[in-house]
């Protein structure tokens, strides 16, 4: 019988609860024991280890659709491999690491994990040289390479498609525009997908240089007086500080454009899951459970082209992680950001929608 652990690192989303459920009805099946371990590597640097055991009734299947994550990702003061690089105490984390995940005696560990938690493991694996180290990618940045796809993703979209689809009624019945400032942090896959979905007038990734005065004429010259304009987190402007979506915001009033600006901000990452990011859950859970059966180790789950396999957590490294972590060696390409010849690009400015200065 192996012995699984199973934890969340880094921000929430919407799914994590899915993969848990998937793992550990997969991994019953198989009779293999799983122990889900509380607030990421948290969790590990305390004595003894914070962990729970789940059973039908703490984890039942209804439990799959909820967003955020019963394991928790981590207290607001807690050691982490960010934190205790920042703090000089990286010896002493990744010796608690190793004690505890010794004392678990785990045949292997589900790391349900961003790009940066994912490098960080990889950077760092040494510390689970004792075990299997399988990976599951995880984020509503899409910004993670190797995969087409990552838990949470959809639900984003979703959840600001709906709300972009609310505000565009206020928004015609007072004939004014609304800026929406979008999460993804360097990444334009959430905006520029909810975008084409809610039918945007425009459309600002950090991929792509834009230009304030053409997003203006566009505006100006649109079949409607009312609509919304996408602003990802990531944009910035020459010569203007603060919020990306105040400073379009103050540009557009300045050329007498009505407008307001809209912040979803964290209801991006919740919301019920959408089934597309159960069915991924679903196979990425298979995917795992099924590489520890394989004795494989140091992978992440990925799909591709609808198959999904494992590829090596040295190949995602190696892909080129955009890293603004200083204790992350900085690569700069990712295939995961959104890239010149994206065909939602091409779609985007077919429909009128302005893109920035990609055409
Ligand atoms: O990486 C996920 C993400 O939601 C980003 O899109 C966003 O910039 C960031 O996390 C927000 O982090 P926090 O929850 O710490 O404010």
């Amino acid at each position: 019988m192996k012995k699984i652990g199973i934890m969340t690192t880094g921000g929430d989303c919407s799914g994590l609860n899915a993969v848990i459920q998937r793992i550990y009805r997969g991994a019953t099946l198989r009779g293999w024991r799983v122990l889900g371990i509380l607030d990421g590597t948290d969790g590990l640097c305390t004595t003894p280890p914070r962990v729970i055991e789940f059973n039908e009734d703490t984890l039942p299947v209804e439990f799959a659709r909820m967003a955020g994550s019963l394991l928790h990702n981590g207290r607001p003061q807690a050691l982490n491999f960010e934190t205790a690089a920042e703090t000089g105490r990286l010896a002493y984390f990744n010796k608690q690491l190793r004690k505890s995940l010794n004392e678990l005696k785990l045949d292997a560990l589900i790391l349900i994990g961003g790009n940066g938690s994912l490098s960080l493991a990889w950077c760092n694996r040494d510390i689970y040289s004792g075990l299997q180290l399988i990976c599951i990618p995880k984020t509503i940045d899409m910004d993670i390479p190797l995969t087409d796809r990552t838990i949470g993703f959809n639900t984003a979209v979703q959840q600001l498609t709906s709300f972009c689809d609310q505000l565009m009624l206020t928004a015609r019945s007072h004939h004014r525009w609304f800026v929406v400032q979008t999460m993804g942090r360097d990444c334009g896959q959430l905006a520029l997908n909810a975008g084409i979905a809610i039918g945007a007038s425009a459309i600002l990734i950090p991929e792509i240089k834009f230009d304030i005065n053409a997003l203006i004429s566009h505006i100006k010259n649109a079949p409607r007086d009312y609509g919304i304009i996408l602003a990802s987190e990531g944009i910035s402007l020459r010569g203007h500080s603060g919020r990306p979506a105040d400073m379009i915001s103050r540009k557009l009033t300045a050329a007498g454009i009505t407008n307001r600006t809209a912040y979803p901000e964290h209801t991006q990452r919740v919301g019920d899951t959408t089934a597309a990011d159960r069915i991924l859950a679903t196979r990425f859970a298979d995917c795992a459970l099924n590489a520890i059966a394989n004795n494989e180790t140091y992978v992440m789950t990925a799909i591709n082209d609808c198959e999904c396999k494992t590829v090596s957590l040295n190949d995602f490294f190696n892909s080129g992680y955009v890293s603004t972590d200083p204790n992350i060696p900085d690569l700069q390409t990712s295939d995961a950001y959104v890239s010149p010849d994206d065909p939602l690009l091409d779609i985007a400015h077919d429909m009128g929608i302005y893109i920035g200065e990609s055409k």
